[in-house]
C-alpha cells in the first residue's frame, strides 16, 4: 500500500471517528506501537541510505499529518462536548424568580396589633402575665373567693401539685383580668394598660374553643366614671371596625370584680354570610366591663376612696370574627394553611392608625 492511499485511509477514519475513544482506535492503528505506520517506519533500517533518506522524509511526514489530523478532531470532538453541555445546562438570568410560598399573619395577631395601636393613641400601655397563674392572681385578687359560684362556671384547667401538696393547684388563666392585679401592683396609679392574651377554659363549638384570646382594659384615676368606659369602648370600636356608626348595647350583668357590671354587645347584621358592623338586628356580645369593685383595688394595694377605674375583657377572636368575616373560631386553631393563606395579612402590612389599619 502506499503512503498517499495510507494517508486517505487514517485522515478518511479520524474524520469518521465520532468519540474520543473511537479516535483512540484510530490512533493506535496508526501510530501505537503495533500500528500500521510504525511498522512501516521499522522497515526503514533495512533500506539502503539513499532510498531510506526519501522515505524516511515521506514517512515522517505522513505520521506529523495524521498525528495533527487526530489532535485537531480530539479537540473539535471536545469543543462539541463543551457546546452539548453548555446547551443542557443553560440558565435564562433574565428570567423572574419563582415566588416561594410566603407565610401570612393569623388574624389574631393581626387583630391583636390593631387594637393595640388604636389603645396606645389613646394613652392605654401595653403589659403582660403569665398564662400559668396561681388561683389567687386569677380568682381571689378579683374578689372570686374559694366558694363562689363564679369559679365552676370558668370551666378551669387546674395544674398538678405534687401529691401531698395541699396548697391550692396554679390554673390556665381563664381570663386576662388577673393581669388587673399584676399591672397595678407593677406600676401603681394612676394608670391605663391594655393586656392582650391567652386564656383557657375547658369548652369547644362554633364560638368556642379550649383556648382564646382576650385584652383586658383598665383606666384607674381620680374621677374615672362609667361615661369614660363607654366613650373609650364606642371610640375604639369605630376605629377597630373602621366605620362611623357603631352601636353598642350595655346589658346590666354581674362580675364579682366590677361593680356596676356591663356587657357589651354590638349590632350587626349577617346576610348571606356577609357580617356587617353598625346595621341589621343581630347583636354580638363582645366584651365584659364595670367599674372596678373596691375590694380588687385594695387586693393590688391602692386605696378605693382614692382611687376608682374602670375594667373591661373583651374577646379578640370574636371581634376578629366581625370584622374579617371568619364563620367559625374553632378553624382560627387548626392551622390549616388554605385557611391561613386566605384570611391571613401580608407580613410587612404593620397596621397603624396613620397607614390603614386592614390594609
Ligand atoms: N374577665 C371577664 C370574663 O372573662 C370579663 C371582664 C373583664 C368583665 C373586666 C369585667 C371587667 O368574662
Amino acid at each position: 500500500m502506499d503512503l498517499s492511499e495510507l494517508r486517505g485511509k487514517y485522515i478518511g477514519a479520524v474524520a469518521q471517528a465520532g468519540s474520543e475513544a473511537a479516535l483512540e482506535e484510530v490512533r493506535l492503528a496508526a501510530l501505537g506501537k503495533k500500528g500500521e505506520i510504525s511498522a512501516l517506519m521499522a522497515t526503514l533500517g533495512k533500506m539502503d541510505p539513499e532510498a531510506r533518506k526519501a522515505a524516511g522524509a515521506a514517512m515522517n511526514t505522513l505520521r506529523d499529518e495524521i498525528d495533527a489530523a487526530l489532535r485537531a478532531r480530539k479537540a473539535g470532538l471536545a469543543d462539541a462536548a463543551l457546546n452539548d453541555r453548555l446547551k443542557s445546562e443553560w440558565l435564562d438570568v433574565t428570567m423572574p424568580g419563582r415566588p416561594r410560598p410566603r407565610g401570612t399573619i393569623h388574624p389574631v395577631s393581626q387583630v391583636m396589633e390593631e387594637l393595640t395601636a388604636i389603645f396606645a393613641d389613646m394613652g392605654f400601655a401595653v403589659a403582660e402575665g403569665p398564662q400559668v397563674e396561681s388561683d389567687w392572681y386569677n380568682f381571689d385578687a378579683l374578689n372570686i373567693p374559694p366558694e363562689h359560684p363564679a369559679r365552676q362556671e370558668h370551666d378551669t384547667f387546674f395544674m398538678h401539685r405534687a401529691p401531698g401538696d395541699t396548697r391550692p393547684p396554679h390554673v390556665l388563666r381563664t381570663h386576662t383580668s388577673p393581669v388587673q392585679i399584676r399591672a397595678l401592683t407593677d406600676l401603681g396609679t394612676p394608670l391605663r394598660v391594655i393586656a392582650p392574651g391567652r386564656v383557657y377554659r375547658m369548652d369547644m363549638d362554633q364560638t368556642h374553643t379550649p383556648m382564646f384570646h382576650q385584652v383586658e382594659g383598665i383606666a384607674i384615676d381620680r374621677d374615672i366614671s362609667m361615661a369614660n368606659l363607654k366613650w373609650t369602648l364606642e371610640e375604639f370600636c369605630r376605629a377597630f371596625f373602621e366605620v362611623d356608626r357603631v352601636e353598642l348595647r350595655f346589658r346590666a350583668s354581674h362580675f364579682p370584680f366590677t361593680e356596676p357590671s356591663a356587657e357589651v354587645d354590638i349590632r350587626y347584621s349577617n346576610v348571606g354570610g356577609q357580617l356587617r358592623i353598625g346595621e341589621g338586628d343581630k347583636w354580638m356580645e363582645i366584651l365584659g366591663s364595670g367599674m372596678m369593685h373596691p375590694k380588687v383595688l385594695t387586693a393590688a394595694g391602692v386605696d378605693p376612696n382614692e382611687w376608682q377605674g374602670f375594667a373591661f375583657g373583651m374577646g379578640i377572636d370574636r371581634i376578629a370574627m366581625l370584622k374579617y368575616g371568619i364563620p367559625d373560631l374553632r378553624a382560627f386553631f387548626e392551622s390549616d394553611l388554605r385557611w391561613l393563606r386566605h384570611y391571613g395579612f401580608a407580613a410587612l402590612d404593620m397596621p397603624d392608625l396613620a397607614g390603614g389599619l386592614s390594609r
